[in-house]
């Protein structure tokens, strides 16, 4: 796909722009109004990096901030962008902007304007309009809802009382995460993309490891590959966790020192292009696995190939949590980390004590991304978990995190582990897109005797 069809009529943008025009027909029609995500300061005058918000760049492919979209399912339908206009000065400071009449040709809507001129356009849209649809959840910082107001008050003073306030509002964020659940060919061909830079960032850290080592270093490793490689950013703050940091899940890579003999445990992806990829590999840095160490690892990894045999169209998303459950415990009950049967300390869930959270999540332009888990049913509280199906995307995370405790042989203190791959359901199984670095021990142990020799 070029650049050029990637913005016209037949992008996968304005596909998605007239399937939603479709949907909200469907609902009786009105006007959609979505804002993408605000500038957000550092400090003083300085700005975080700037990342678009993932449903308007969903059905816009427009990454600029201070940008709006409109949709109007009426007896004509039309699409219509806000974005900042030209300016000859800012644009010497912040770089070029599209503008509104590039921005038209080039993405494909039927009218763009500049969106200081908003409060002039919506009242005269949503004149008639029975139905205003947003998505109020994704707009914090935005001031979106108290604008929308007002524009409805405006529009009804426009409409001379005709039609008496409100109008009926729909929140556009479950159907959008429906559409964004289910990724397209383009889609996943990113997603493989963004996978195989991280995995190679994994095995660069992997490899650049040795007794000593800051947590730091490995984060630096991460970062080099994802931009070297063209990623735009991390998908999330790297997890760079030595030792008994390994035990808090989200420990942020910081100044610890990997000492001989401890595990690391890295979890960490790049976003390329608006798509995250999301992978962990726990290994020793000294460049071999201790025996106690090998034995939780093992059982981790049982579990997680256990996981990945349910990543299929035949089963729901919770059956891989399930079987990866099974494992975790029984092998926690061979080593003496819990006491009991296997269905007894399932049931009375004696194993989240070493493994308390779940096996995996939707992936997508958001590492958490959007999408139900449970199927909708007649009643609340009996939603079944939801059947998988080919073109979603989740991750497959199982993990066991050991703290020190008198009541667990010291042997064990302060190991954590997870292995974590991205999987595309296909019909035909998972399609496991981050195993560019290895899981077996044995493959990761050679890789860092590689690079040691
Ligand atoms: N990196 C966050 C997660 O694995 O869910
Ligand atoms: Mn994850
Ligand atoms: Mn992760």
């Amino acid at each position: 796909m070029t650049m050029t069809d990637l913005h016209t009529g037949d992008s996968p943008f304005a596909r998605r722009r007239r399937l939603l025009l479709d949907w909200m027909r469907s609902q009786g029609g009105g006007v959609a109004v979505l804002a993408t995500a605000p500038e957000r300061a550092r400090n003083r005058d300085n700005q975080y990096a700037y990342r678009h918000d993932s449903d308007f760049y969903y059905l816009t492919g427009f990454s600029e901030p201070g940008a709006w979209l409109i949709l109007v399912a009426g007896a004509q339908d039309r699409a219509i962008l806000c974005c900042m206009g030209k300016h000859p000065e800012r644009e010497i400071w912040d770089g070029v902007r599209w503008g509104p009449e590039a921005a038209a040709t080039h993405f494909g809507f039927d009218e763009a304007h500049d969106s200081e001129r908003l409060d002039d356009l919506l009242p005269g849209l949503l004149v008639g309009a029975e139905r205003v649809f947003a998505v109020l959840s994704g707009a914090q910082g935005t001031d979106l809802a108290p604008r929308l107001q007002r524009w409805t008050a405006a529009a009804a003073g426009l409409s001379r009382g005709a039609r008496a306030l409100p109008v009926h509002w729909t929140d556009l964020s479950e159907i959008i995460a429906e559409m964004r659940l289910f990724k397209d060919v383009a889609e996943l061909d990113t997603m493989r993309r963004a996978a195989a830079i991280s995995a190679r960032g994994h095995v660069r850290a992997m490899q650049a490891a040795y007794p000593g080592c800051h947590e730091y270093e490995l984060e630096a490793e991460l970062l080099y590959t994802f931009r070297k490689s063209g990623a735009q950013s991390v998908a999330y703050d790297s997890i760079v966790a030595a030792g008994a940091n390994a035990c808090v899940l989200h420990h942020r890579a910081g100044h610890a020192v990997a000492r001989d003999g401890d595990l690391i445990l890295i979890d960490a992806g790049c976003e390329l292009d608006g798509y995250a990829s999301d992978i962990t590999r726990t290994f020793p840095v000294n460049g071999r696995f201790t025996g106690p160490q090998r034995a939780l690892y093992d059982i981790v990894l049982e579990a997680q190939r256990e996981a990945a045999l349910r990543a299929t169209p035949a089963f729901d998303f919770n059956a891989g949590h399930d079987a990866a459950v099974r494992i975790l415990t029984q092998g926690m009950l061979d080593l003496g980390l819990i006491a009991g049967t296997l269905d007894n300390a399932i049931e009375r869930g004696a194993y989240q004590r070493f493994y308390m959270h779940r096996t995996g999540h939707w992936l997508g332009m958001d590492v958490h991304d959007v999408g139900a888990y449970r199927e909708a049913a007649a009643k609340i509280g009996q939603r079944p978990w939801r059947k998988l199906a080919p073109g979603m995307v989740l991750t497959i995370e199982p993990g066991i995190y050991v703290r020190p405790s008198e009541d667990v042989r010291e042997e064990f203190w302060n190991i954590g582990i997870r292995i974590e791959d991205d999987a595309i359901v296909t019909d035909a199984g998972a399609e496991l897109i981050t195993r560019g670095v290895p899981v077996d021990p044995q493959a990761i142990e050679a890789l860092m005797q590689e690079a040691a020799g």
